[in-house]
Order: structure tokens, then sequence, then C-alpha cells
């Protein structure tokens, strides 16, 4: 799989997950916070690789066209960084966790838009076949290492726990680590045409 489609993977798999949450029926809290855990788990790992492997490459593409679409890139992950991190401070039964779970959405499909629509072309161009396949084999290993890392460590803290009981919380959190699980879910993504619930200036 080259990097593109690596990548565009990635973004069905969220977008699905988006949609199973918008699907969970009202005071669902402990449904609601394991999507929340995968969502969070997704977009953590995607971030990685885009940031490591994927920006770089693209920012240097010849003729210097997709170095702004990078910059650019690289804030909205700060933004969306911003908002898992308020949400993982959150109960899912707080008043305010839809609403910031919209707003995430938003933000995700907005930076998914401006992906595929602008940079992905761009840099499929600059960089040709045979460069997207090697970025992809990168990208991909790096995926695997960084899947395999948080299982050691979460294996790790819950020996350290012990026989102590663990939050609620972050038994829903660890119940919803297996990538393969999302991974698997194989929805396709539907956000795009539906349109976006609130308009950007940016565009
Ligand atoms: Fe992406
Ligand atoms: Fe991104």
């Amino acid at each position: 799989m080259n990097a593109i489609e690596l990548l565009k993977k990635d973004h069905q798999e969220v977008s699905g997950l988006f949609e199973e949450y918008e699907g969970t029926g009202e005071g669902a809290a402990s449904r609601k916070e394991e999507l929340f855990g995968k969502i969070k788990s997704e977009l953590d790992v995607h971030a990685a690789i885009e940031e490591e492997i994927f920006y770089p490459a693209a920012k240097q593409a010849p003729k210097g066209e997709t170095k702004d679409l990078v910059l650019e890139a690289f804030e909205e992950h700060k933004e969306i960084k911003t908002l898992l991190g308020e949400l993982e401070a959150m109960d899912a039964e707080d008043e305010r966790f839809d609403a910031k779970m919209t707003l995430l959405k938003e933000d995700v499909e907005h930076h998914v838009e401006e992906e595929e629509g602008e940079l992905f072309p761009k840099v499929q161009k600059a960089l040709g076949r045979d460069r997207l396949e090697d970025l992809g084999r990168q990208m991909e290993s790096r995926q695997q290492s960084l899947a395999g890392g948080r299982e050691q460590a979460e294996a790790a803290e819950a020996e350290e726990v012990g026989g102590g009981a663990p939050s609620p919380r972050r038994r829903v959190r660890r119940a919803a680590v297996p990538r393969s699980s999302a991974r698997a879910s194989g929805r396709t993504r539907s956000s795009r045409s539906r349109g976006r619930g609130r308009s950007r200036s940016r565009r």
C-alpha cells in the first residue's frame, strides 16, 4: 500500500468510528468512552506517522508547492490534539462531552478534506509512485511498532496497578485498545458527501 492509500484508509476508519459514536444512544457513557478511546488511539498513531514520515517528505517535495499546506496541517494537528486532551480529561457523562466530540469530528473532517483534496494530489504528483510506495512501507512499519508499544505500556501499567482497582474509565480505555477491531471495521467514509456541519471561512 502506498503512503496515500494508507492514510486514506486510516481516514475512513476514523470516520466510521465517528459514525458509530453518533449512533450511540442517550446516556451510553461507557460505549461513548470506548469509542472515544478508539478514535484517540487511531488519531494518535495516524498523526505520528504523518508528522514523522509523510509530512517531512511532503514538505520537501520539489517546487515547494506543498510546504504551506504541510505547515497548516501541523497546526491543525495541534488543534485536534488539544481537543483530544480535553476530552480525555472529561467524563462522557459530562453534558459538554457530546458537543466537544462534535467539534472534534468537524475539525478532523475539515483536516481530512484538506489533505485528500489539496495536499495528497500535490504530493502524489511531486513524489511519484516509487517514493510513495517506499514511504508507505516505512509508515506501515512505524504504525505497527507504535500500536505494539502502546499495548506493552498498557500491559506494564496493568501490572503496576496489580491488585489495585483501576478506575472504570481506565478499564474502558484499555478494552478499547486493540487496533485490529478498529481496523477491521472497514466502514466507508461518507462524511465528505454529507457536507460540513459548520461553515469554515478559511477555504
Ligand atoms: Fe491524515
Ligand atoms: Fe493529518
